[in-house]
């Protein structure tokens, strides 16, 4: 199957994400976010950032339109009953995502795929909420932030999950410009498995006070030649959704390199989340990260 209607629940910073690049290669987009505040903020950063690719002359005034007709929101999982596929990007949480699973089991046609962008969790558990019909078009689709730059999608197959879908998927990677690596269903997958014990110990040298956060940073960049230090990633991902994520690996692996240390409990208790609260291990304006702020 080609996929043409994409269907994605959630436009925070990963569904915006998908939507722009879905949509960039001529798919037709239905975005699904829970109130009309957040889902005109999803749209906006898709927006946006065409209008950042037009200043720039990357990008046509007529590609930017033909961009723009191809992305549609809505507030109703009742929308998105004809779309081919439909990939789930609500935030990391099992049993907001069941729900919303629950929602789409009861309406959409039997031939769509459905994926999930978890970060962490295994994708089989989304199986109980499902008709057993739709096991075999079950998978899931990771995604990496930025996602219109990132070129890597991991497609986690589950003991269910079919051929067909499994080639359809990466069919879909391929139209959008990026390389797909089969991954197995287990927590962290293959990328975030290896990441984030990294990110938690460099947090845990910031609350040892090893060295200053921007140091911590500048040491691993210039040092390891990563474009981005781990605190300074660690807030471009978010820090509830890091703390999300180390729960889950820390529970399925029991190892303490898994668990979250407490300086990042008191940075999310505290609203710090990282670049999307403005505020995380860095101040920020808006794309742009000032200053590390007190710990
Ligand atoms: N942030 C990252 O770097 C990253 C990378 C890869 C995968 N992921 C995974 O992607 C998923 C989303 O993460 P994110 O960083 O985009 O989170 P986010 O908080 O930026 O966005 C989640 C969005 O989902 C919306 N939402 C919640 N319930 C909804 C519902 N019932 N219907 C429609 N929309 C709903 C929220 O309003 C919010 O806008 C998570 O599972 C996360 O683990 C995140």
């Amino acid at each position: 199957m080609d996929i043409q209607r994409i269907g994605i629940v959630g436009c925070g910073l990963m569904g915006s994400g998908i939507a722009q690049c879905a949509a960039e290669s001529g798919c037709l987009v239905l975005v699904k976010e829970a109130n009309e505040a957040l889902l005109t903020k999803g749209l906006a950063r898709i927006h946006s950032a065409w209008d950042r690719a037009v200043a720039k002359g990357k990008v046509s005034e007529d590609q930017r339109a033909g961009w723009t007709l191809n992305v549609k929101g809505t507030l109703e999982f009742a929308a998105l009953t004809e779309c081919d596929l439909v990939v789930e990007a609500i935030p990391e949480r099992l049993d907001l995502k069941l729900q919303t699973f629950t929602a789409l089991d009861s309406l959409l046609g039997p031939k769509t795929i459905l994926c999930t962008n978890t970060s962490s969790l295994s994708v089989a558990q989304i199986s109980p909420v499902l008709a057993a019909y739709r096991l075999p078009r079950l998978a899931g689709l990771h995604f990496f932030n930025p996602v219109p730059m990132m070129p890597l999608v991991e497609v986690v197959r589950t003991l269910a999950t079919d051929e067909d879908t499994l080639a359809t998927l990466r069919a879909f990677v391929q139209k959008l410009g990026k390389t797909a690596v089969m991954a197995p269903d287990a927590p962290g997958f293959i990328v975030n498995r290896l990441l984030i014990p990294y990110l938690l110990d460099a947090m845990r040298c910031a609350e040892q006070r090893l060295a200053t956060v921007e140091d911590i940073d500048t040491g691993m960049k210039l040092g390891c030649g990563h474009p981005m230090g781990p605190l300074h990633l660690s807030d471009f991902i978010g820090l509830d959704t890091m703390q999300s994520v180390a729960e889950v690996l820390f529970e399925a692996f029991g190892e303490p390199r898994f668990k979250a240390p407490a300086l990042l409990r008191q940075l999310v208790a505290a609203g710090r989340l990282g670049r999307k609260t403005g505020s995380g291990f860095y101040r920020w304006e808006g794309e742009k990260r000032a200053e590390a702020l007190p710990l």
